[in-house]
């Protein structure tokens, strides 16, 4: 194994600082030091987040929007303070159009059954990649199938990447909604959205990203990306699980009928009709994730003081020495070598079935990834049953990428 050359951990980040604000990451695994490399499933949660839980369930709690007592307005303003949080961070232009949802694939089905499905006529087609989750393919072939619609699917390149030629002419009369990754979890290919986007208002058609990936490594700018839906989960951006968000643009949220009936969602309600409240509300039925969102707005508070701006060039260069180091190990071979890629190294070894890398790896102490990524039909078209996959966050070293390359010697050594 070559000793890579790459520069990584540029002043602009202070590691260090970042690694102390979250306890987890002091822990010790079978008798080692934790070397937490599964980001891309979820990541950790700095004790901003878990103190701002705390502090929601310890002073703040009450049921939010119906009460005048003092507690649930102020449960209220935290909640609703949270959802400005959201607006800002993927610079929305109202708070109305953030819909708290449990998490990326609650967002899409959301999409799913009350935009696609009133509008899909047989014949009909929703265009998706090759690359996406399956949280981005299921909830499509069940409409579809109700519907008498069509799912069609823009290759991908070897390297992983969206083949936008086949994906423009895939673009048909038919195509009602265009849904793709804004980056893959398997592959770590970040799509050219804003084009995507282009192409396909170019002929009236709208788009839904799912930002589950990428949310955490890059800003997001819904309006300058121009998509008409974006889906993201909190226990991906360092907040907590069981919240995420689905951001609309009002005039389609307007037009669409809810999602979930009940509590909340609705302004009236008799026994032969009910009307329904106004956004976001319409979408959110029931008591919500209360604590979640908080949480969540604490997360994307401890994001935004960080900055986007170190956390890119730290998470680069790291990506870069682990690529680095992983091509110069023989018998290893990169699955997603995509040009625009960000923090996902997805690899396999040669005569080494990946779930005994992930085994082999965890007793050192370093936890990877290993399976088809709930993205099989990526692993079919690389011809690989699974991977094993290190993705990479912002409190991350160039040290745990060492620590994961000694594991991976003592893997050849043990079943090479
Ligand atoms: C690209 C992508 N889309 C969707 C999801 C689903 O996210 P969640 O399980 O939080 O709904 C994931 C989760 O790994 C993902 O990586």
């Amino acid at each position: 194994m070559k000793n890579p050359t790459v520069d990584v951990e540029p002043a602009t980040l202070d590691v260090q600082r970042i690694r102390a604000d979250f306890p987890i990451l002091r822990l010790q695994v079978r008798g080692r030091q934790l070397v937490y490399l599964d980001n891309a499933a979820t990541t950790q949660k700095p004790q901003v987040v878990i103190d701002a839980l705390g502090r929601y369930y310890g002073e703040l709690n009450a049921n939010v929007h119906r009460g005048v007592h003092y507690l649930s307005g102020a449960a209220t303003d935290a909640y609703e303070g949270a959802r400005s949080k959201v607006r800002a961070f993927v610079n929305a232009a109202h708070d109305r159009e953030i819909l708290f949802t449990r998490n990326t694939t609650e967002g899409i089905n959301l999409v799913a059954q009350s935009f696609a499905r009133p509008r899909l006529q047989p014949g009909d087609e929703v265009l998706i990649s090759a690359m996406e989750h399956h949280s981005n393919i299921v909830p499509w072939q069940m409409v579809c199938a109700e519907r008498g619609a069509k799912l069609t699917v823009a290759p991908i390149d070897d390297r992983g990447e969206l083949m936008l030629d086949e994906f423009e002419r895939l673009l048909s009369e038919r195509t009602r909604l265009v849904s793709v990754a804004h980056m893959s979890n398997a592959l770590g290919t970040v799509n050219p959205v804003a084009e995507i986007v282009r192409l396909a208002h170019a002929r009236g058609i709208p788009v839904l990203v799912d930002g589950s990936q990428a949310a955490y490594h890059m800003p997001v700018d819904v309006r300058g990306l121009g998509v008409d839906f974006y889906a993201a989960t909190g226990h991906k951006l360092y907040g907590p699980t069981g919240i995420g968000v689905l951001y609309g643009r009002e005039a389609l949220l307007q037009e669409m009928p809810p999602f979930l009936g009940g509590g909340d969602m609705i302004a009236s309600v008799t026994f032969e009709r009910s009307t329904w409240n106004e956004l976001p509300y319409k979408f959110e039925a029931g008591t919500p994730n209360i604590a979640g969102a908080v949480g969540l707005g604490a997360a994307l508070d401890y994001i935004t003081a960080v900055g986007f701006d170190g956390i890119v060039e730290h998470e680069r260069a790291l990506l870069a020495y682990g690529t680095a180091m992983l091509e110069s190990m023989p018998g290893v071979r990169l699955i997603g070598t995509a040009r625009e890629k960000a923090s996902v190294l997805s690899f396999v070894m040669e005569n080494i079935h990946p779930h005994d890398i992930g085994t082999i790896v965890d007793r050192e102490g370093v936890a990877i990834r290993t399976g088809h990524h709930c993205a099989q039909p990526v692993m079919d078209r690389f011809g690989v049953p699974a991977t094993a996959r290190a993705s990479l966050a912002m409190y991350n070293t160039r040290e745990e990428l060492d620590a994961l390359g000694a594991a991976l010697l003592k893997v050849t050594e043990v079943l090479g």
